[in-house]
């Protein structure tokens, strides 16, 4: 039996649960949970906002542990390494995108946390080609918020050959954009932090934005126009976007991480006239994850995080979705 935390039903609290895992799949690996991350995601499976979710949900899907199982074909890891696990906790491994190293677009791939029980608890399985090793100069105690947050602000800067000479903007300073704003400058770029927080801007400054814009401030957007070669969005909320698309350069991107419900309401001649587009990503590939690791560890970039015990877990939950966190709250059994 494994021990960990669930919700019977959307929005409740979590409560201790234990189920019983069945046989370790032949390619499947056993994590031992030290530390997992808690990402905006975990709070809308738990409010079922994506209506995917299934009860009882155990929730979180930036863990890092130790291997303590491995199943009978398992070639690339052994028990005892330090190793991470994300949102994806498997790939089909045959279908035209998982050959071609995209297996974070695999249409079956598999959500550590959707339909499965994820890393609030003491131990988590997956297919042995999402759980990634630690490189030596990665700490345990911060690394878990790569694994989701980080990878999906990692991945835009691979997918769309970032240069050093690009000017770009991260919307949202939360889990996901802290992290940004350090790949960002450790990259080269000139970067600027869009905060709807005002007590944020020193620290953005801090970890790696050159220079901060009031995202809710018309004037502000607007007097930064033509100037970013990209923008990624880590926010849940509708903003204005039209005036954001009026920031790009010509062949400038709007690229959306954060996970808006509401539909975009774009005008279409700037897009046209500047030839600028729109796009979105899921976290990255198990190649990324590892250039990423690598990437973090050259760079010393850590998460900043908040420690909370996993029996502190619903005091965890309330205070991320307080919006007060600075910047993860990474919860340690
Ligand atoms: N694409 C993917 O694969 C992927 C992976 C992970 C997460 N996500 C999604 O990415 C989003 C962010 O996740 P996260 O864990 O970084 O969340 P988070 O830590 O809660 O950060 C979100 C940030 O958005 C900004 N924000 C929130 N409400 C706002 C409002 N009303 N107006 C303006 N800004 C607002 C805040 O930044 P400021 O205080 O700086 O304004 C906040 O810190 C979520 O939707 C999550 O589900 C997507
Ligand atoms: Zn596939
Ligand atoms: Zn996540």
């Amino acid at each position: 039996m494994i021990k960990a935390y669930a919700a019977l039903e959307a929005g409740a609290e979590l409560k201790p649960f234990e189920y019983d895992p069945g046989p370790l799949g032949s390619q499947d690996v056993e994590i031992e949970v030290e530390h997992c991350g808690i990402c905006h995601s975990d709070l809308s499976m738990l409010d079922n906002d994506w209506g995917m979710t299934q009860y009882p949900f155990v929730p979180g899907h930036e863990v890092v542990g130790k291997i303590s199982a491995v199943g009978a074909n398992v070639t690339g890891l052994t028990v005892g390494q330090r190793v991470g696990l994300g949102w994806h906790a498997g790939y089909c491994m045959t279908c035209p995108s998982c050959m071609q190293g995209d297996h974070n677009l695999c249409a079956t791939s598999q959500g550590t946390i959707v339909g499965r029980h994820g890393g609030f608890a003491e131990r988590v399985r997956a297919h042995e080609a999402s759980v990634i090793p630690l490189p030596k100069g990665v700490d345990s105690e911060s690394a878990g918020p790569l694994f989701c947050g980080g990878i999906t602000v990692f991945n835009p800067l691979l997918q769309f050959d970032v240069k050093p000479t690009d000017s770009v903007g991260v919307i949202g300073i939360g889990g996901l954009g802290h992290i940004a704003l350090q790949f960002l400058n450790a990259w080269g770029c000139n970067v600027t932090a869009f905060t709807s927080s005002e007590a944020k801007k020193a620290e953005a400054l801090e970890m790696g934005a050159h220079h901060t814009i009031n995202s809710r401030d018309p004037e502000e957007i607007a007097a930064a126009a033509g100037q970013f070669d990209l923008i990624i969005s880590t926010v849940n909320v509708k903003l204005d976007w039209n005036a954001y698309i009026g920031t790009l350069r010509p062949k400038g991107r709007l690229h959306f991480v954060g996970a808006t419900l509401e539909p975009l309401d774009l005008g279409v001649f700037p897009l046209i006239m500047a030839q600028r587009s729109v796009s979105g990503s899921p976290v990255g590939s198990p190649d990324a994850i590892a250039k990423m690791l690598e990437f973090a560890a050259l760079h010393d970039i850590k998460p900043v995080v908040e420690r909370f015990r996993l029996d502190q877990v619903n005091e965890a939950l309330a205070r991320l979705r307080s919006g007060k966190a600075r910047y993860r709250i990474v919860l340690t059994r």
